[in-house]
């Protein structure tokens, strides 16, 4: 069996509210366990310019509630060339560094992945995204926080759509994936959701349009994923705009205010129990997998698994919204 005796821990990719929570979970949990921790700043960009601090369980006080990473995170186009991981490695040997537990998504996972084949180190990831765009996790932190943060968002824009009686695309992220923009549209009670996952056909934007300026209703709310497939709140409003000369349109682009914000209980309960369940899997001597949650159980998926890009949405959410938005 592999003798782990010091972890590296970084967060990478896009941040997430909750990733400081994780970040406290695997350290506490590592020093519970005997481990030394050592926080890699600025994703796989640290690992390769040797930007890496002794963690104690002090150095993560008092962030549980705050968005955002104190390591800070990068995206590292140098991580996916074999110099660069090569460098990489070499850091971590510099600083005895025996394992990685590595808060991000699936660009994380999927260097990750490489980096383990290429030089036998043991990495087990920790789901931090507000897209929850990862197979064989029934939740990403970030993604319930996200949630809360549009549904604010949409119920403010509501007060002044239904004022002067006009039509809003509001565009949500979520990078290639819908969850945050149908979830979100059915608690925010609006109209429709355009989403990726659903190839929007124009008899759709029509029923949308109907249903939305019925007399009992005198504002509608759509929200559209971002994404090349549904064209964004932009290319979804100008179509209707031309069909559609009639309605009074406005587009709002939500933008990175969805990864902001203090974490949701949800989410810091989520992140609490991954991180730890992460350091568990290095301890049991397993590797190169994602830490996920699945009914409520914790669950571990192999990294090939969990960026697999064909995550389902659940299509009778799209039935619930229709339904209710009569
Ligand atoms: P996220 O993890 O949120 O999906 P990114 O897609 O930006 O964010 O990925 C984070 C980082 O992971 C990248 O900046 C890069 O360093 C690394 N990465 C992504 N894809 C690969 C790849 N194919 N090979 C090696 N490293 C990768
Ligand atoms: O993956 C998280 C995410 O916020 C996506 O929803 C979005 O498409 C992307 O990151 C934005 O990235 P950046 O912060 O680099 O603009």
């Amino acid at each position: 069996m592999y003798e782990i005796k010091t972890i590296g821990v970084l967060t990478s990719g896009g941040d997430a509210p909750g990733m400081n929570a994780a970040l406290r979970a695997v350290t506490r949990s590592a020093i519970f366990n005997g481990l030394a921790v050592k926080a890699i700043c600025r994703g796989y960009k640290g690992l390769i310019t040797d930007e890496i601090l002794d963690f104690k369980t002090q150095n993560v006080s008092n962030i549980i509630q705050h968005g955002g990473t104190i390591i800070k995170t990068a995206r590292c186009p140098e991580f996916k060339t074999p110099e660069g991981r090569k460098q990489a490695f070499e850091t971590m040997q510099k600083h005895n560094i025996d394992a990685l537990v590595v808060l991000g998504g699936d660009g994380t996972f999927t260097g990750a992945r490489t980096f383990a084949q290429e030089f036998n180190v043991p990495i087990v990831g920790v789901p931090c995204t507000i897209d929850n765009d990862l197979c064989g996790t029934d939740k990403t932190i970030g993604y319930d926080t996200a949630l809360n943060t549009v549904i604010e968002c949409v119920d403010k824009i509501r007060d002044t759509a239904s004022s002067h009686e006009r039509l809003f695309f509001v565009e949500v992220m979520g990078r290639d994936a819908g969850f945050l923009a149908l979830n979100a549209a059915i608690a925010s009670g609006a109209e429709a959701a355009v989403i990726p996952e659903v190839a929007i056909k124009e008899d759709m934007l029509a029923e949308v349009i109907q249903n939305g300026f019925r007399k009992t209703k005198n504002s509608s709310i759509v929200l559209v994923a971002e994404s090349d497939v549904t064209g964004g709140a932009n290319g979804v409003a100008e179509k209707v705009k031309k069909d559609y000369p009639q309605y009074d349109v406005r587009v709002v682009v939500l933008g990175h205010i969805q990864r902001g914000g203090t974490p949701s209980a949800t989410d810091r309960i989520l992140a609490s129990r991954m991180g730890a369940a992460a350091v568990e899997a290095l301890l049991d001597d397993q590797r190169n997998l994602m830490v996920g949650i699945q009914n409520d159980e914790i669950v571990y998926v192999p990294f090939s698994r969990a960026i697999k890009d064909d995550k389902p949405i659940n299509k009778r959410l799209l039935q619930v919204l229709r339904t209710l938005s009569i």
